[in-house]
């Protein structure tokens, strides 16, 4: 029997491509490794988003160097993102690299895995599939978690000045709902309570057909068994009044919105092709807590795009103050080739996108710390839906989307909604109690069998992608 290990980088949506993968390669006979160094094939899924993140896969294969030296038999692959923009250039200049794929490769992993290993033969299949606004790719299911992502679009048509997504992931297609709901379906009857919807361009799910974002939640709000249900990522111009209205009306729908605004000044937007104005962001802002008082609200900014100057910059802190985020992702300017911001150049000098970031930073960040302490001695339903590597503490979400680890809540919390008392706030961490158990009670730990991924790629919380575009 061989053995597979996968490491993932980037977005939820290569967790999701990663754990499909690996679900494929297991209805195949694979068995999953957590140790990379004694799988027979190592995966590595790639995010090319910006120069850091294909770095940090540059050394990794650097690092694999030795081990296939040494076991000339053992198959390493580049999958997602890196594949998509330089997997034939990649396949010349490690020669140590035996398969690459594309996004939308993904089902063809068992024949190329099986092809590498048998034939020993090195490949490139990184093929975009542009023809046509619908695909199928029923999910493959096989421990369902109490929260699952799903992917039910791929690609994005906006072309964002400074995005690669396009160009590796490809224009927008989506699944159908009658496919979707039917996973969720399926889902719910193992288990899972939260669906989070994943999709580079959310809301504009459906385009080409008759179907809508609206109508897929809704029917999936109607399914028995499903208690929470989130999507990923929303654009500010396709947020529409309608989604923004089911914030009101459907209680499964979690209070949480990510919305990125990426600058805060109408030139910089204008640069960057977001096709809406600092005005009309903060107007759907103001929609969003009008339809749901105490929605969530995340978001993605970039600092030091070319030629920002200072003025322009403090436009988009000024907007960070305005807003205050529950959660924000900050990150410099990277300028990727073949995006139209490559050919503008990389204007503003290294130190002070570092600057800007950290006064961004000191921001964000601060009211994060905010309203987590605001959050001390008050009670939120959590979704029980974590245990620690030890096999010791439970950790949920509340209806926000905050993590909570749960000093006293034993196993047969798992999967459900308790009510947790905060004791603890940080910025980076939230620490409570269930209040229907004793406080002094310890569960004793569990042993977990090892059924997850295998480590994921070590990434900074800047780098941390937590949502597709
Ligand atoms: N440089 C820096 N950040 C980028 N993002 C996307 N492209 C780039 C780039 N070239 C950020 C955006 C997006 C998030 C996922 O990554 O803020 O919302
Ligand atoms: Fe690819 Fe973008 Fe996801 Fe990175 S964040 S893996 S570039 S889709």
């Amino acid at each position: 029997m061989k053995t597979i290990h996968f490491k993932t980088f980037g977005c939820q949506m290569n967790v999701y491509d990663s754990e499909r993968m690996q679900s494929l390669l297991e209805t195949q006979g694979f068995k999953v490794e957590p140790e990379l160094a004694r799988a027979d094939v190592v995966i590595i899924n790639t995010c090319s988003i910006r120069d850091k993140a294909e770095h940090k896969v540059l050394s990794l294969l650097g690092q694999l160097k030795p081990l296939k030296d040494r076991y000339p038999n053992r198959v390493i692959g580049v999958a997602g993102c890196v594949g998509q923009r330089i997997g034939r250039t990649l396949l010349q200049k490690v020669p140590h690299l035996d398969l690459v794929l594309g996004p939308d490769q993904i089902d063809e992993i068992g024949s190329l895995v099986e092809h590498a290993l048998k034939q020993g033969k090195r490949t490139v299949s990184a093929k975009l599939d542009d023809s046509g606004r619908t695909y199928s790719q029923p999910a493959v299911i096989h421990r369902a978690k109490v929260s699952e992502f799903l992917t039910i679009m791929k690609g994005c048509d906006h072309f964002c000045t400074y995005c690669i997504v396009p160009f590796v992931r490809g224009r927008e297609k989506s699944r159908s709902i009658a496919e979707i709901v039917d996973d969720v379906r399926r889902l719910a009857l193992q288990g899972t309570k939260e669906i989070t919807f994943l999709g580079q361009n959310i809301n504009t799910y459906g385009k080409g057909t008759d179907e809508n974002l609206a109508m897929l939640i809704e029917q999936t709000h109607a399914l028995d068994g499903i208690e929470r249900i989130r999507y990923v990522t929303s654009h500010p111009r396709d947020l529409g009044q309608d989604l923004i209205d089911q914030f009101g009306s459907l209680p499964k729908l979690m209070p949480a919105l990510h919305l990125p605004f990426q600058s805060g000044s109408n030139n910089i937007l204008k640069k960057m092709s977001r096709l809406y104005t600092r005005e009309q962001y903060l107007e759907k802002i103001a929609a969003l807590r009008k339809a749901c008082p105490d929605i969530a609200l995340s978001t993605d900014v970039i600092v030091g795009f070319p030629g920002e100057t200072e003025a322009e910059f403090q436009e988009t802190l000024d907007v960070l103050t305005q807003v205050g985020f529950s959660c924000a992702y900050l990150f410099k300017y990277s300028p990727r080739p073949g995006t139209r911001a490559f050919a503008l150049g990389d204007e503003v000098p290294e130190s002070i996108k570092e600057d800007r970031l950290k006064r961004a930073q000191d921001i964000a960040f601060g009211y994060m710390e905010n309203e987590n302490k605001a959050m001390l001695g008050k009670r939120y339903p959590v979704l029980v839906q974590d245990l620690d590597r030890k096999g010791w503490r439970y950790s949920g979400r509340t209806p926000s989307n905050k993590l909570i680890h749960i000093e006293n809540a034993g196993e047969a919390t798992m999967g459900k909604i308790i009510e947790v008392e905060m004791t603890e706030a940080t910025v980076a961490s939230l620490r409570g109690y269930y209040v229907g158990a004793p406080r002094t009670q310890r569960p004793k730990p569990i042993a977990i069998p090892r059924t997850d991924l295998g480590s994921f790629g070590a990434i900074t919380p800047q780098e941390r992608v937590p949502v597709p575009l």
